[in-house]
């Protein structure tokens, strides 16, 4: 009998942009204020990319990381998944673009676009792959440049997204592993989080200020994710017939502290069984998961064999969950 197969996180990476933008900062071209956005979101400061600096830019630091901390090369790996809802071009996609600057060989690569959630969707699918036993080691990378997307005079927005990428490999092993994933999607509240603008509807903006940029009406948007992340957990733990009490750590999707907490109040777990980066990388999108993942591991407080829940919650909406041992 074969034995049954698991993707496990074998390496992960990160990648920041050097400049740092802070509340104060802002405070200098946008009509709000440290105070206000620190006690509405948690969020002291962000990372911003450089002119020219792209996405792809970002998730080829983090993947180079991940594979040197899996320690494997360019040739091991069989498959390249990359989250993202800011590609550096319409096509090829940043997964393409990524594949040949890392010199890997021509296995599947390409995007994913859930927005926030594009990691844990893309995982997700990764997953799939490695339990079929049709790839062995998977790079999984969630990389953004959502500060190219903001129109810095939307101060409901502007403040909230910064910029980064993160990475994993996961590997075919007979010990778990990724235990389950899910992810769903609701097309019906689709505008209260979006970029207006596209290929085939057009560039040009339909309003005056609207240009190419988000927009969300983050107050509805805020409810909707709290309902939806405490449904998604529970789904999670029904579908692994475990308790909330044996989870070890929360790496939620980091856009707002409070949602952060709502979920943990709703998990019974303590702040300091979560993952919070949301303070000192704001919104990233699709890399904040993997982001706080690596930050979680390398700092020592994630350990092997532990049980960890990842979230996310994104616009379409999108949302989705991964159980797993580290
Ligand atoms: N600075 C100062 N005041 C501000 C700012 C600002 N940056 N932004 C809004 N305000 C004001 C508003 O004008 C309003 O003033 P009023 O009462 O005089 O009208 C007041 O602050 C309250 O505004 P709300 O929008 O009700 O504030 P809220 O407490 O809802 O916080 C926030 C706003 C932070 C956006 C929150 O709603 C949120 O986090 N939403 C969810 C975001 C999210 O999870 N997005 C999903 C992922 S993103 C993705 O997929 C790309």
């Amino acid at each position: 009998m074969t034995e049954r197969l698991y993707a496990r996180i074998t390496g992960t990476g990160h990648c920041l942009p050097e400049k740092v933008l802070t509340n104060q900062d802002l405070e200098a071209f946008v009509d709000t204020s440290d105070q206000w956005i620190q006690e509405r979101t948690g969020i002291r400061e962000r990372r911003v990319v450089a002119d020219g600096q792209t996405t792809c830019d970002l998730a080829e630091g983090a993947a180079k990381e991940a594979m040197q901390s899996a320690g494997l090369g360019p040739d091991d790996i069989d498959l390249l998944i990359v989250g993202t809802t800011t590609p550096d071009l319409i096509f090829p996609s940043t997964a393409c673009l990524l594949q040949h600057r890392l010199g890997l060989s021509d296995g599947g690569a390409f995007d994913v676009n859930a927005a926030c959630s594009g990691f844990v969707y893309a995982l997700s699918i990764a997953d799939q792959y490695i339990r079929s036993g049709s790839a062995k080691n998977i790079l999984v990378v969630g990389a953004e440049t959502l500060t190219r997307l903001l129109d810095w005079g939307d101060r409901q927005t502007c403040v909230l997204f910064g910029d980064g990428a993160g990475a994993v490999v996961l590997s075919a092993d007979t010990s778990p592993g990724i235990l389950s994933t899910h992810i769903h999607a609701n097309g019906a509240h689709a505008d209260l989080l979006k970029v207006d603008v596209g290929v085939s509807r057009g560039f040009l903006p339909n309003e005056p200020r609207a240009g190419i940029a988000v927009s969300m009406k983050g107050n509805e948007v805020f409810k909707v994710a709290v309902n939806t992340l405490g449904r998604i957990v529970d789904e999670t733990l029904e579908a692994n017939n475990i308790d909330r009490s044996e989870l070890d750590w929360l790496i939620p999707h980091q856009a707002n502290l409070r949602i952060i907490k709502a979920t943990a109040k709703k998990l019974q777990m303590d702040m300091d069984q979560v993952i919070v980066t949301v303070d000192r990388h704001g919104n990233t999108s699709a890399a904040s998961v993997p982001l706080a993942l690596h930050e979680g591991i390398t700092s020592g407080r994630i350990k092997r064999d532990q049980l960890l829940l990842l979230e996310a919650f994104g616009g379409g909406f999108t949302w989705a969950s991964a159980l797993l041992r580290y």
